[in-house]
């Protein structure tokens, strides 16, 4: 008999999570059926998404219900296998849960070559990485010269958007919060960082950004919009990938007051979803992994450790005290 560790919701957070918002309970597994596998697993993704799924509001997914286990993307390994595509060692990747064990019949994982450490194939060759590459390729299609504008830029997503936008020839402007995230922006060699906790961002931006912006690639939401708007060139193309600012507010986010600088700039504001861009996922890979092997990407992991720790690491996010990809490791 297994034993599998597991975090249900049990009532909805308010703001940040707390761990009575959870319980964490130990089950036996049932013996494996024909066609099932057993899943250990050993790494989290932790994605501020998670953080809206825990809110009852309509969205790409449904929302987590109570009693069950808290949705979360990670990696495992096959321990027992009665499922012919599967072997007992192969690593796999889906939709994990916050628990330590899992069986499933296979549908939604896939087998994962260990080529490189299993945080970094979560970070830059995984769902974020992805989301960068189309994000910022396919929505913003920057163009040599331009000007683009990264928030949540020290972030899993934002960095990696950043340094691409550098491969493409841009002139990049990243927005993070603290002195260490910044610094590490400069190593990653963006030509401006604001340290919006030190600095009135908005205020920044125009002394920065004089020849205006071409791209803005949103991950955080909120009032920088606003401000970005009253800079756009013509043509721009804001990319809104996240709004992190909203994801554990109770309050309706407030909306940027000019957007007729759409209309007057002929630009084009655009959401998009990275599960859109799953079949050509391999395309991102292959160019991410070259620009890895080159160097040209730097990556970073924060990576707390223990099931235990579920709550308080997805808290991580909210709080800004994660530098790079947050991952758990169970
Ligand atoms: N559209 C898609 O398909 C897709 C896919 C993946 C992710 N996303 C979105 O992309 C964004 C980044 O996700 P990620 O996984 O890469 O996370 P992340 O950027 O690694 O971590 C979140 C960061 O957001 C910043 N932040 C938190 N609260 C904030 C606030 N109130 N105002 C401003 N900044 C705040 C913090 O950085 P600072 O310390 O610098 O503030 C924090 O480190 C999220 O909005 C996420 O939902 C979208």
């Amino acid at each position: 008999m297994t034993k599998n560790k597991k975090w249900i919701l049990k009532k909805r957070p308010k703001g940040l999570v707390e761990e009575s918002n959870f319980q964490f309970i130990e089950e036996e597994l049932s013996e494996l059926q024909d066609g099932e596998i057993l899943i250990q697993t050993e790494y989290l993704s932790v994605d501020p998404t998670q953080r809206m799924w825990l809110t009852d509001m309509p969205g790409y997914l449904p929302p987590i219900q109570i009693d069950e286990v808290i949705r979360s993307g990670g990696m495992g390994r096959v321990i027992k296998s009665k499922n012919e595509r599967f072997d007992e060692g192969d690593l796999v990747n889906g939709f994990m849960g916050w628990q330590t064990h899992l069986i499933s019949d296979g549908k939604g994982f896939t087998k994962v070559p260990e080529v490189l450490p299993i945080p970094t194939m979560l970070n830059v060759l995984g769902l974020t990485g992805i989301t960068a590459y189309f994000g910022l390729l396919d929505i913003g299609q920057p163009k040599e010269g331009d000007t683009v504008v990264v928030s949540g830029a020290a972030g899993a997503t934002g960095s990696v958007v950043a340094q691409i936008a550098k491969i493409k020839g841009c002139n990049v402007i990243g927005i993070a919060g603290g002195e260490e995230k910044c610094g590490w922006l400069e190593d990653c060699g963006l030509d401006h960082v604001i340290d919006y906790k030190a600095t009135k961002a908005t205020k920044e931006l125009g002394r920065i950004a004089k020849d205006g912006i071409d791209i803005y690639f949103d991950n955080v939401g909120g009032p920088l919009l606003e401000a970005v708007l009253f800079k756009i060139n013509l043509n721009a193309r804001i990319v809104i990938c996240g709004a992190i600012s909203n994801y554990a507010s109770t309050d309706m986010p407030v909306g940027p007051r000019n957007l007729s600088s759409l209309i007057v700039n002929r630009a084009r504001m655009e959401g998009f979803l990275v599960l859109d861009y799953l079949d050509k996922a391999d395309e991102a890979r292959q160019e991410l992994s070259k620009w890895l092997m080159d160097g040209k990407i730097k990556h970073r992991e924060d990576i707390q450790e223990g099931i235990e720790n579920c709550p308080n690491t997805l808290n991580r996010l909210f709080t800004g005290q994660n530098i790079g990809k947050q991952i758990l490791k169970i």
